[in-house]
């Protein structure tokens, strides 16, 4: 689907989506249509009996008589004041996810409303970036879908006045948009096509856009003394890969950002095997490899103003004769010994040495860590917001006022010595599991020993790495969670706000 912008009038052909306020009003074009089709759009929201104008209502009205429109589809807004550029957002994801597969190729969005304080074209480009997010569809196996289940929609007008300002704003939410997509397929895609090499070999495609990336293979990373990450990936035929993605838009003095990403491409616990019911689900334990390989994608694509250089441990956890033991004892790259007592506690391991690896050789400002760490943070946060645990509070506001204005939402959840003592080990400097309780906070703690004085969050995103309901901009399926969360981080940081 294409998203472009035009001025505001009646299309002659196609479907038109127009904003209805809380209490029925229609926007200026919305009035117009009304009186040329003799009051077909009101006694339409009066026949629908409850619609109200809330946010996310729709009703439709088919070939509205006095225009040559196949469907006036009417979306509530909610109250003027509550349109902002998340509600516009919305608006367009709601409307095109409508009618994407109803036949229509073609179809305009008017965004003509004055009574609100963000400026229209804001609010445009708003809404052709929710359209583009709330279509995403993966399609690269499906060989036998008959084309009448197949989108339609080929072209979205945004109606707007300063349509040029629009589009220009748009152009650059469309790389981001692309960015979340280029994750969302890596998560989507099964683990017998995305292993520790194919995944290394998509994020060098990133090289294109002019990042620079360096591919560490294994004799490399047991020259480096990664012991931790190198026992996981033992069990597996798979080789395991570190990527090195630098982006340096800013100035060279400025200390860069790095995003680390836990990338297990299949868990199944090693040895310590999960049950069968839902392994399947574990393609998607390398979403915060994707989330960071997305971002620094997105940083390029828009030639972004920052400093930011992203790592992902990229490894298959599998059981084998070769596969790492329960009671193994590992040396990671800081030199700290790890008693590793459950090979299904896996993703700290990897993520211990390329947190030190990011740490000594970047000298970072800040570090932040994405990983479907623990099935714990779903049992404390369910779906609808990430974990956040840092050694900072500063980054911490900045990491949830970036995730609240882009509907990825972080809680902050508690940290402390006493969690700490709980992963002492008897015989090595740490155990790679803690007692009953608390899973979430006691693989944070472990995280947190391999990452100095640096301020430092981890966002574990076990519970949103994966959408199970559809919304506006998020389909059901993989929700490329991070990407928009550090992509404003970034700028704003960089930006100095
Ligand atoms: N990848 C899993 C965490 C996970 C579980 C993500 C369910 C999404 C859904 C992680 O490697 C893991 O297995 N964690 C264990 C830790 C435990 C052994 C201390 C867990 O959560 O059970
Ligand atoms: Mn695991
Ligand atoms: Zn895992």
């Amino acid at each position: 689907m294409k998203v472009s912008f035009a001025d505001v009038m009646i299309p002659n052909t196609g479907a038109l989506g127009l904003g209805v306020l809380k209490g029925g009003k229609l926007g200026p074009l919305g009035e117009s249509i009304d009186k040329k089709s003799g009051g077909a759009l009101k006694r339409a929201i009066k026949a629908a009996g409850r619609f109200a104008g809330d946010k996310g209502e729709t009703i439709e009205v088919m070939a509205p008589t006095g225009t040559k429109l196949s469907r006036i589809v009417l979306i509530g807004v909610g109250k003027p004041e509550d349109f902002d550029q998340k509600a516009a957002e919305a608006m367009g994801g709601t409307f095109a996810r409508r009618i994407g597969g109803t036949g229509e190729v073609r179809a305009a969005l008017a965004i003509d409303a004055k009574a609100t304080k963000v400026e229209a074209f804001k609010l445009a480009a708003r809404a052709g970036y929710g359209a583009r997010l709330g279509t995403y569809r993966f399609d690269a196996y499906r060989t036998k879908e008959k084309p009448e289940k197949k989108p339609s929609l080929q072209e979205l007008a945004i109606l707007t006045d300063k349509r040029a300002d629009a589009q220009k704003r748009f152009a650059t939410l469309d790389k981001v948009a692309e960015s979340i997509f280029f994750t969302r397929d890596l998560v989507t895609e099964p683990p017998n096509v995305i292993y520790p090499r194919t995944l290394a070999n998509r994020a060098a495609s990133l090289a294109k856009l002019g990042v620079k990336v360096e591919v560490l293979n294994q004799a490399k990373l047991a020259k480096l003394g990664m012991g931790s990450l190198l026992g996981v990936a033992q069990g597996s035929d798979h080789e395991p890969y570190v990527v090195v993605m630098q982006w340096n838009g800013a100035a060279r003095t400025k200390a860069p950002v790095a995003l680390i990403g836990k990338g297990v491409t299949f868990d199944s616990g090693g040895l310590s095997l999960k049950p069968p019911a839902g392994m399947e689900e574990m393609k998607f334990d390398m979403a915060g490899s994707a989330a960071v390989i997305g971002t620094m994608r997105a940083l390029a694509a828009r030639k972004a103003k920052v400093n930011a250089v992203g790592v992902v441990g990229l490894v298959e956890n599998m059981p084998s004769s070769k596969a790492q033991r329960p009671g193994d004892v590992v040396t990671s790259m800081s030199g700290q010994t790890i008693e590793v007592l459950n090979t299904d506690a896996e993703g700290r391991l990897v993520l211990a040495d390329i947190l030190w690896f990011a740490k000594e050789r970047f000298k970072p400002q800040a570090m932040i860590n994405l990983a479907t760490l623990t099935g714990a943070i779903i049992v404390a946060l369910g779906h609808h917001h990430a974990g956040l645990f840092s050694n900072n509070d500063d980054l911490s506001q900045k990491l949830t006022a970036a995730g609240e204005a882009e509907g990825e939402k972080l809680w902050r959840m508690p940290m402390g010595d006493e969690y700490d003592k709980d992963i002492d080990s008897d015989i090595a400097d740490m155990k790679n599991i803690g007692g009953k309780g608390g899973g979430s906070i006691i693989g944070a703690q472990f995280l947190k020993r391999f990452v100095g004085d640096t301020p430092w969050a981890h966002l574990d995103i076990a519970g949103t790495a994966w959408s199970y309901k559809d919304t506006a901009t998020v389909p059901k399926g993989a929700s490329g969670f991070g990407v928009r969360l550090l992509n404003r981080y970034l700028d704003e940081l960089f930006a100095g706000k």
